[in-house]
């Protein structure tokens, strides 16, 4: 079938999205990680707060049955932001586009901002794919990668 779906994050999800984000090869990609990202009680305490804030908008992204990630809108340094994570094993089959470009119909409010890597040209992608378009850079430090490096900012006009 090979269907995108998206669905309320339980706590049930989080096991899951702990497994998926501490893959090294994803970290190194997505740059901008924790500083531990095998740190478990921390991933888990970030967690119970995303789920108790009614502001954080928030989907587990299922590919069919099965959950390949989680797409989330918040707000970082004021702005109002998405991030998106999927498991590796499913990387490359359009789950991250089909997903955000669906979850863009639950978290309305505009602009919307991302930030990635300036070497996540995947994610980069995902977000042209969704409308996103290039916006200003910044530098920050980025944990998985050990120094700072450039960050993308992207928008999402209305
Ligand atoms: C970035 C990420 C979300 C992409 O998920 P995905 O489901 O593989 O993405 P999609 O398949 O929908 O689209 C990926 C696009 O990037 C392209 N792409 C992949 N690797 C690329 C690369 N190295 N250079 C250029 N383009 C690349 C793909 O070809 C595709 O574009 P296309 O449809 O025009 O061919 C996924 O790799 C991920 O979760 N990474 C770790 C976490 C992360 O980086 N999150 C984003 C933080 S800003």
């Amino acid at each position: 079938m090979d269907e995108v779906r998206l669905r309320d994050v339980v706590a049930d999800d989080v096991e899951s999205f702990f497994e998926q984000q501490r893959d090294p090869v994803a970290c190194k990609m997505a740059a901008f990680t924790a500083d531990d990202p095998n740190d478990r009680a921390n991933f888990l305490a970030l967690w119970t707060g995303i789920l108790a804030n009614n502001a954080i908008i928030k989907r587990t992204i299922l590919l069919d049955d099965t959950l390949v990630g989680n797409v989330v809108f918040f707000f970082q340094f004021g702005m109002p932001s998405v991030g998106y994570w999927i498991d590796r094993a499913y990387w490359g089959r359009g789950i991250a586009t089909r997903a955000l470009a669906e979850f863009l119909t639950i978290a309305t409010e505009r602009p919307v901002y991302a930030r990635t890597a300036f070497d996540n040209l995947a994610s980069q992608r995902v977000l042209e794919k969704c409308g996103f378009v290039s916006f200003d850079r910044d530098v920050a430090y980025a944990a998985a990668r050990g120094e700072e490096i450039e960050e993308r900012i992207f928008v999402l006009r209305g």
